[in-house]
Parts: C-alpha cells; sequence; structure tokens
C-alpha cells in the first residue's frame, strides 16, 4: 500500500513549540561562548515553557498534541503517556514505535513508584553466536540491520498492559487519535525528511517490497506522510488489544515478513511475549531521590552509581564545565561503565549485583583512585571487585498530569528506523535491538560498548539497556521527570541534566539544551559536543592526559521540573523537534 504525498509549506507548530524555540534562540548563545567556569544562576536563568498544572514533553508536535487533549479530556498521565507513544510510532518513525521496546517508570500522586518493563525478547531460535562466523569472528550489520537484527516486540504489550492497570479513558480512546493521525498524515519537518532521504536506500536493501518510507525519491520538509496500513494495524490493536498485534493478522504479517528475510519470529515468539512489572531502581542524591529503570537496562543502576560517586566533590563550586568538574564527572562514568560491561544483564537470567554496585562504600572506593593532576587510563580501570555480602534511536516522554501523577517513558527501536524493515502490508518497522546483546564478548556493538557473559543471547532473553526514565523527589515532593534517547550517551545525558539544575542552577530548559560531554570506558575518550568544553578547559584536560573526541549532537532529552511555586516547566530538547505543551 503506498502512502499519498501532499505539499504543505504552512506547517504551524503548537503555541508551546514556538515558545520553545524563541526561548532557545536567546538563550544558546550564552552557552556557546566562554563556557568556561560557569555556574548558572537564577538571575541569568530562562526558563522554558510553563504550564500551571499539566504538562507533556515529547519527540514530535503531533505527539505532545495528542498526549495533552488525553489529559484535557480527564485522561490520567498513564493515559496520555499510551496516547503520546501510539501518536510516535505514527509522527516519528525513526523511533517511536510498535516494532520495538521500552520501559515506563511511574510515581503516582500519592508517592507509590513502580517501573515498566516491555523490552523486546530474544526469539526462541536465538543463540549466544547467531551473529558470529565458524571462525568466531563477528559477522558484519548482522544484529543491525535486516529480519535477524530484530528481538520480539514489546511496545504493544507495555502499553496495553500500562493501561490495564492505570488506564482512566478507554483503551479504543487512547488509538483512536494515532489511528487519525496516520490517516490524515503527518508534515514532515526539516529533520525527519533528512532522516527518511539519509535511510532511503537502506530501507531498499532490506525489504523485499518498496517500503512506502522510500516511496518518493527525496523528501522534502512540508511534505505530508500518511500512513493507511499502519492505521489498519492500530485499527486491529484498538479492537482487539494487545491480540491485535500479537495475534491474528498482525502476527501473520510479522511472521510472513519474517520469512521473506530469513528472520526468526515466530508466531509463538509473539504469543508468549510478556511485559513485566519491576520494581524501580531507587537511591538519594543530596536531598533527591532517584526513582528510575532496573535491569533490564542498566540506565538506573548506572546513573545512581554516577551521582553516588560525584556526591562527596563540590561540583557547583568547580562551576559548570570547569576542568574539575568535567574530570571527577568522567572518571566516575569510566568506572560505572565498566561495572556495566561485566555485571548488568537481564534480571531473569543473571544474578544482578544491584546492591553491591550501588553500596555508597563500594563506590566510594572505586573513586580513590582519582587523581584530578591526571586522567585514570581505562586499562587501569576494570569492574570492581563487588562486597561479598549479598548473594541513536530511541525516544523519550515526560508527563505530569494534573492530579500530580508523573511518568517517565523511553522506547525505542535502537538504530535510527531500527533493522529498516517494514513489515509488509502493516506498516511499522522492526527494532535491531539484538544488537543491544554482547554478540561476542569484547567486541562493542553500534554504541561502542563492549559487555561480557551476562549480555549473552539465550532465548527469551533481554538484552541489556541504557535507557533511564527517571524520575526526582526533593524533599518528599515530585520534583523532575526526565530521560532521553542516545543509546550509551543516555545515561551520562541524565547526569548531567540533575546535575546541571541541582548544582549548576540551571532552568530545566537550560539543562537540557547545555552541551554534554560523555566516557564509557571504552573507548578511552571523552566524546563531546560541539562547543560543550571550553578551549582553555580542553587544553586543562588535554595536559593531564584526558584524549577529547567532538562529534555531532545526541540524545534529545525531554522533562519537566516541578517550580517553587508548584507550576511546571518543560524542558525540550532542541537537538530535536521536541516540543511541550500544558495547561
Ligand atoms: N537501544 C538502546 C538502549 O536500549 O540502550
Amino acid at each position: 500500500m503506498q502512502n499519498q504525498i501532499s505539499h504543505h509549506t504552512n506547517h504551524t507548530l503548537a503555541a508551546g513549540t514556538r515558545k520553545v524555540w524563541l526561548l532557545l534562540i536567546a538563550i544558546l548563545p550564552a552557552f556557546f561562548s566562554g563556557c568556561g567556569k560557569t555556574t548558572r544562576t537564577p538571575e541569568t536563568s530562562q526558563l522554558g515553557y510553563t504550564s500551571d498544572k499539566a504538562m507533556v514533553v515529547s519527540a514530535h508536535p503531533d505527539a505532545t498534541r495528542i498526549g495533552l487533549e488525553v489529559l484535557r479530556k480527564g485522561g490520567n498521565a498513564f493515559d496520555a503517556a499510551i496516547a503520546t507513544q501510539l501518536a510516535l510510532a505514527v509522527a516519528f518513525p525513526a523511533a517511536g514505535n510498535l516494532g520495538g521496546g521500552g520501559f515506563l517508570v511511574y510515581r503516582s500522586a500519592d508517592g507509590s513508584i513502580g517501573s515498566l518493563d516491555y523490552r523486546e525478547m530474544a526469539p526462541a531460535a536465538a543463540t549466544e553466536k547467531m551473529y558470529q562466523d565458524a571462525q568466531g569472528e563477528v559477522i558484519e550489520d548482522l544484529s543491525l540491520s535486516g529480519h535477524l537484527a530484530s528481538g520480539v516486540p514489546g511496545s504493544v504489550a507495555g502499553m496495553y498492559e500500562t493501561h490495564q492497570k492505570f488506564g482512566k479513558l478507554s483503551w479504543s480512546e487512547l488509538v483512536q487519535p494515532a489511528i487519525d493521525l496516520a490517516r490524515s498524515g503527518v508534515v514532515l519537518t526539516q529533520k525527519e525528511a533528512a532522516g527518511l532521504n539519509n535511510n532511503r536506500s537502506r530501507f531498499i536493501e532490506y525489504n523485499k517490497h518498496r517500503p512506502y518510507l522510500a516511496a518518493t525519491t527525496i523528501w522534502s520538509a512540508g511534505d505530508t506522510l500518511k500512513h493507511p496500513d499502519l492505521a489498519r494495524t492500530l485499527e486491529r490493536i484498538r479492537d482487539k488489544g494487545r491480540d491485535g498485534f500479537y495475534k491474528g493478522e498482525t502476527a501473520d504479517l510479522i511472521v510472513k515478513e519474517m520469512q521473506r528475510g530469513n528472520g526468526i519470529i515466530t508466531h509463538q515468539d509473539l504469543e508468549n511475549y510478556t511485559s513485566e512489572w519491576r520494581q524501580p531502581v531507587v537511591g538519594k542524591y543530596k536531598n533527591y531521590k532517584i526513582i528510575s529503570m532496573g535491569p533490564p537496562s542498566s540506565g538506573g543502576v548506572a546513573l545512581l552509581q554516577l551521582l553516588t560517586m560525584v556526591e562527596p566533590y563540590n561540583l557547583s563550586k568547580y562551576g559548570w564545565q570547569s576542568s574539575e568538574a568535567i574530570q571527577l564527572m568522567v572518571e566516575a562514568e569510566r568506572r560505572a561503565y565498566a561495572d556495566r560491561a561485566a555485571y548488568l544483564g537481564d534480571p531473569d537470567f543473571v544474578k544482578v549485583p544491584v546492591t553491591q554496585l550501588l553500596d555508597p562504600e563500594y563506590l566510594k572506593d572505586r573513586m580513590k583512585s582519582v587523581d584530578l593532576a591526571r586522567a585514570t587510563t581505562s586499562v587501569e580501570i576494570k569492574e570492581g571487585a563487588l562486597p561479598v555480602y549479598e548473594s541513536e534511536q530511541t525516544t523519550h516522554l515526560s508527563i505530569v498530569d494534573a492530579a500530580g501523577n508523573a511518568v517517565s517513558v523511553t522506547t525505542t527501536l535502537n538504530g535510527s528506523y531500527g533493522s529498516k524493515v517494514v513489515v509488509e502490508g502493516a506498516g511499522f518497522l522492526l527494532n535491531n535491538e539484538m544488537d543491544d546483546f554482547s554478540v561476542k564478548p569484547g567486541s562493542p556493538n553500534m554504541y561502542g560498548l563492549v559487555g561480557g557473559k551476562a549480555n549473552a543471547i539465550a532465548p527469551g532473553k533481554r538484552m541489556l539497556s541504557s535507557m533511564t526514565p527517571t524520575i526526582l523527589e526533593k524533599d518528599g515532593k515530585l520534583f523532575m521527570v526526565v530521560g532521553t534517547p542516545g543509546g550509551s550517551t543516555i545515561i551520562t545525558s541524565v547526569y548531567q541534566a540533575i546535575l546541571n539544575v541541582t548544582e549548576h542552577n540551571m532552568t530545566m530548559q537550560q539543562a537540557v539544551a547545555a552541551p554534554r560531554f560523555h566516557h564509557q570506558w571504552l573507548p578511552d575518550e571523552i566524546q563531546h559536543e560541539p562547543k560543550a568544553i571550553s578551549p582553555e578547559v580542553r587544553a586543562v584536560l588535554q595536559s593531564r592526559g584526558y584524549k577529547l573526541q567532538e562529534r555531532g549532537t545526541y540524545g534529545r532529552i525531554d522533562a519537566i521540573l516541578i517550580l517553587p511555586n508548584g507550576k511546571l516547566e518543560g524542558g525540550a530538547d532542541p537537538r530535536g523537534d521536541d516540543s511541550a505543551m500544558g495547561y
């Protein structure tokens, strides 16, 4: 089924989005000049979009608008999260999805917390060495593109389970807006048009049919992309709930697609898929309580390790992006990512020593070897010996409703447009999440992350993630909802956004927009966005033995901060088409 294309020149952004862009134009130069030893003060701070009691922040204005409409209709934050995710599957095909998976962290208005794991699972026919050749070498691209790269999708199961437990509006009311959007079409932004154009040859290479995303030679900003097959899939999901995806026509289409491309996902795999409610990981940073996603994500554990490791130091006094603050944060990152590689995996398959990894004494000990006069090298750092007392594509949305319920959701296809395989007749992309497993011990994945036995492939196992949907309380009250895409950089981006607000007095919008840096143990380098580190600080870091590597921008943090007067401030990342809207 082909899409229909029409041209619009008049792409109007919602008021909230326009306001955010104007604001960013105003504040970004402040960051890009003299990013030396600067601490943001409330006097110089500029707020992002604010609202009185409810807010949605997501990667696409149509999805944000749909989430907000659900809130206005009386839906709660969970309802809005479901409708926003479904709308992202239509409006933002690079990452929004039906064919991927995700994590949801919540804090209800009464203070109760929880998390839902709807990460993809390895199919039953998956094997530990399925991406290696007879000589044990990794077969290039096999875990990244094409039919064999996909884990069994979890998104629809996750959204349906969320609704079963917390939904206020009817399921069909939450699915219908995405169906309407798929039929009427989405006006492409410049970034989306470029994304589709850049991937055109891969869409053609990895599909036996000509997928509708590659229907035209060149997409332009202002084109309307319609999704008629996806609309029909969504109608089946509206009418049959999770069975509309994991059984019947949609399942048949997925399995047929697998057979066309030597994929291994079967009807049985789809029927057996389950999402799981899990305890979030919870920790403390000063007077903030951090609630984040536990394994099979590494995000929450690593974030808590990072914050605990830097807590004893006066980052605020050193100043934002000062050499000392960067060094301390990087040395903590080096150590946390070394632990990640050795210890983190699916808790249903391996024992993940969460308590030991978060032990304050253990983390204090990890930082003992830090010397501000010189860089530690990653060859000196291995995972820590634990105490023995106890046996680039993803998308994030943050929502607070008028009652005070908060939901933080990160969901993913893994790479941009996932495996590039569009299920023929069903209109959605499949993930390439199998690459998040350690396909061979010590061999880096698409994010350069290495892993070992804990994250080896096994049938029914969930691949380790870095997604870090997070909620903060301050003095017992809701304080921040935050998360981002960005593969391995997710954890360090969330870490910086939190510290930008808590240590450097930035507003939420400034904290999200501020240029970032990242270290992940291996490769042993500080990767950073353009202008994230001033020339003077670069020189100091280099003289102390750090290797710096500039890269393009990364991550699209979407966050909400509760202001002292009780209003909400949105942080919508200017790196994407992200928007904040509320009332
Ligand atoms: N696929 C990126 C992640 O889950 O970390």
